[in-house]
């Protein structure tokens, strides 16, 4: 099902940096009518309401805390459109020790942080004519990384969220995409010694797949190549990325 994104309202979880920032500005750049920008830091999205005026509406969300889901839910009654972007990376598996520690935090703010702001909006979507429910998960959540073992483990959860949601929605009027990047430039990834694509770029793809329908969105150079290998053999994939362990 194709979306279009002009005269749109949508909400972007993690608003204020990185690809959530890049996909909160390629929305209003490309007619949205309005964008609810959250953060956990309403002052962090100064320059974007500068540029933006009245057309983006920044409303606080910590996306691990019930109340402020309540409060972004009931404030951003009227969407067509949400993005869950909002997301941590602590890297952990078995041999650094911390495993526990690691899984717990990436969960909470990965996966029941998704999955409860995907909840308070669920039934308000369906009021919609035509929406759209985009989630970030990542290459990693298609074969696990081991240095990344437990954000792997929360982004595959957030890809098998993203399968269910569709099963469930089908034949309705909400389009559910996948977003799997590859290393992008932003602070998340600031320690990866990689090539790394743009947010500008996610940001660009992932408007172009709402638009055309797509449901599986591979945005960036290296995710690209990662989706071509995964639709071809898993397999290859997780033997490669179970390469990346030192
Ligand atoms: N960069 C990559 O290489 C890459 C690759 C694949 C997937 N991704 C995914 O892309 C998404 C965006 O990441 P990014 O690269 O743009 O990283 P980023 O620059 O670190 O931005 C993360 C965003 O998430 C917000 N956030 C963190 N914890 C939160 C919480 N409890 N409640 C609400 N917001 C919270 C941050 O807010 P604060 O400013 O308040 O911390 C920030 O806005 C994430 O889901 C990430 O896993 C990134």
């Amino acid at each position: 099902m194709k979306v279009s994104i002009n005269g749109k309202t949508a909400l972007v979880s993690g608003a204020n940096r990185g690809i959530g920032k890049a996909i909160t500005e390629a929305l209003l750049d490309n007619g949205a009518k309005k964008v609810y920008a959250c953060a956990r830091n309403v002052a962090s999205l100064n320059d974007l309401s500068t540029k933006y005026g009245d057309r983006l509406v920044p409303v606080e969300l910590d996306v691990t805390k019930d109340e402020s889901i309540a409060n972004a839910a009931s404030t951003a009654s009227d969407i067509d459109i949400l993005v869950n972007n909002a997301g941590v990376m602590v890297p952990g598996n078995f041999a650094y020790g911390n495993m526990l520690e690691s899984m717990k935090t990436n969960f909470e703010v990965n996966v029941w942080g998704l999955t409860k702001l995907t909840d308070a909006f669920f039934n308000k979507l369906k009021i919609s004519e035509s929406a759209a429910i985009v989630s970030i998960s990542s290459v990693a959540g298609l074969a696990n990384m081991p240095l990344i073992s437990t954000y792997s483990a929360s982004k595959a959860a957030v890809h098998s969220i993203v399968q269910g949601l569709r099963g469930e929605l089908r034949d309705s009027n909400v389009l559910v995409c996948g977003v799997y990047p590859g290393p992008i430039d932003t602070e998340m990834a600031k320690g990866i010694e990689m090539e790394k694509d743009t947010p500008e770029n996610v940001a660009k793809n992932v408007i172009q797949a709402i638009e055309d329908g797509v449901e599986d969105v591979f945005p960036d150079v290296m995710s690209k190549q990662v989706g071509a290998g995964y639709m071809a053999s898993p397999k290859a994939v997780e033997t490669q990325f179970g390469g990346f362990s030192s």
